[in-house]
């Protein structure tokens, strides 16, 4: 037999009630013409439900254009590594994602499929003109609304709805690249690890299920914030001029302020040798050696590790090396005149104050050297 078109996978968990009037709507929609599979994935659902689908395979005459497979997982083990799969079960080249609680209409299957004729990944959509969701309290909306924007902003993901989980692909795209079956939400894996695929959004409202109850519950909330901020580290691996601007501002912060804890260690060290090692001078005249040597190393370090500049011109370097003790002279007044301040005026203590005052002329630094001494843009 040859191989269907279209691969639609619907996850299981206690579906009992909502399972076959799925695959029936899921069959009325399918546009004709086109050939499908649907794989059902259940992992041993304690109301029967894989079992119920495979008493209705075996009820079913030959069907027109679509065949239906259930894959009986031992365990409850997760959505996304139910639908990972059921991917590598399916033997389409184009694969739609749903859940199976009548929350992702089917009659918006011919949509996706339709959409991927100019695009490798059609996503269905609530958060784009059209789209929306019925009957959610406010708390599961903010919820929502909140959890798509961590991902947005810390992932630098442009998808309106990066949360979806009713959405099809060329599976193409996804050759090559290994999956985190951790967690509740495969797209937004595939939106991070996918490059310059063409991607669509097609509005659908999200209803919420009538029979049944949701699996999302706590442990799955904490395991999406894990799989966000691995997902965060994966931009880490890319190479250097891929990798994402924030993740390159930290690091450069990181090196800048390690540089820092250095320099402390220099100008202790050097202060010492000029009071009992090399020469006797007064301890002030020793300190203010101890100083000297470490902005001048600082400077060094910072230049040719922090900000990778190699250019040792002697006008520019001279230029940068004034500017860099002045901000570190400024600084040292920042820092004074705030542990003062929060001291003095608001009663802080003395060594909170000190933290206070060291991180804000540290990191004022550090944004003054990166935009003004090293001429880069803040954000890269
Ligand atoms: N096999 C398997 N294993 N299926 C599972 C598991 C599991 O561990 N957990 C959930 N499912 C199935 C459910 O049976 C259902 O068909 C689907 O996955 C979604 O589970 P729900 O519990 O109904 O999820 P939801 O409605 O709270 O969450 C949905 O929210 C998104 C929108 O915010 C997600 O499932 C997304 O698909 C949806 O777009
Ligand atoms: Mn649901």
């Amino acid at each position: 037999m040859s191989n269907p078109q279209v691969s639609i996978i619907v996850p299981t968990y206690n579906e009992s009630q909502n399972i076959l009037g799925m695959l029936r709507s899921i069959r009325e929609s399918i546009p004709s013409g086109v050939s499908t599979e649907t794989i059902v994935v259940d992992d041993n659902s304690p109301d029967g439900t894989g079992r119920i689908v495979d008493d209705y395979i075996s009820s079913l005459k030959k069907m027109a254009e679509g065949t239906i497979d259930v894959i009986h997982r031992t365990a409850k083990n997760g959505l996304s590594s139910a639908i990972l799969n059921g991917i590598q079960r399916a033997r389409g080249e184009t694969i739609v994602v749903m859940d199976s609680d009548f929350s992702h209409p089917p009659q918006i299957i011919p949509k996706l499929i339709e959409a991927l004729r100019q695009c490798e990944l059609a996503v269905a959509s609530r958060y784009i003109a059209g789209g929306g969701i019925r009957d959610w309290p406010t708390k599961r909306r903010l919820m929502s609304k909140f959890a798509t924007m961590v991902a947005k902003r810390g992932l630098g993901i442009k998808t309106r709805d990066p949360m979806s989980g009713f959405f099809a692909f060329k599976r193409s795209i996804i050759n090559g690249l290994s999956f985190d079956a951790l967690g509740y939400k495969l797209l937004l894996e595939i939106l991070v690890k996918t490059k310059d695929i063409r991607i669509k959004e097609i509005p659908y409202t999200f209803e919420e299920r009538r029979s049944g109850s949701s699996k999302l519950d706590r442990g799955i909330m904490i395991d999406y914030f894990r799989s966000v901020w691995r997902l965060y580290r994966h931009g880490r691996t890319n190479t250097a001029d891929e990798r994402r601007t924030s993740v390159r501002f930290f690091s450069k912060a990181a090196r800048f302020f390690t540089v820092g804890a250095s320099g402390f260690v220099v100008n202790y060290a050097v202060s010492l040798l000029f009071t009992a090692g090399l020469a006797d001078f007064w301890y002030v005249h020793a300190s203010v050696f101890g100083i000297i040597a470490s902005i001048s190393s600082n400077f060094v370090l910072n230049k040719i590790w922090t900000f990778e500049d190699r250019d040792f011109g002697r006008r520019r370097t001279l230029s940068q090396y004034g500017k860099f003790a002045m901000f570190s002279s400024l600084g040292a007044l920042v820092q004074l005149g705030m542990v003062f301040w929060l001291v003095d005026s608001h009663g802080v203590t003395y060594p909170l104050a000190l933290i206070l005052a060291i991180a804000t002329a540290a990191f004022s630094n550090f944004v003054l050297n990166k935009k003004l001494t090293f001429k880069e843009n803040l954000w890269d």
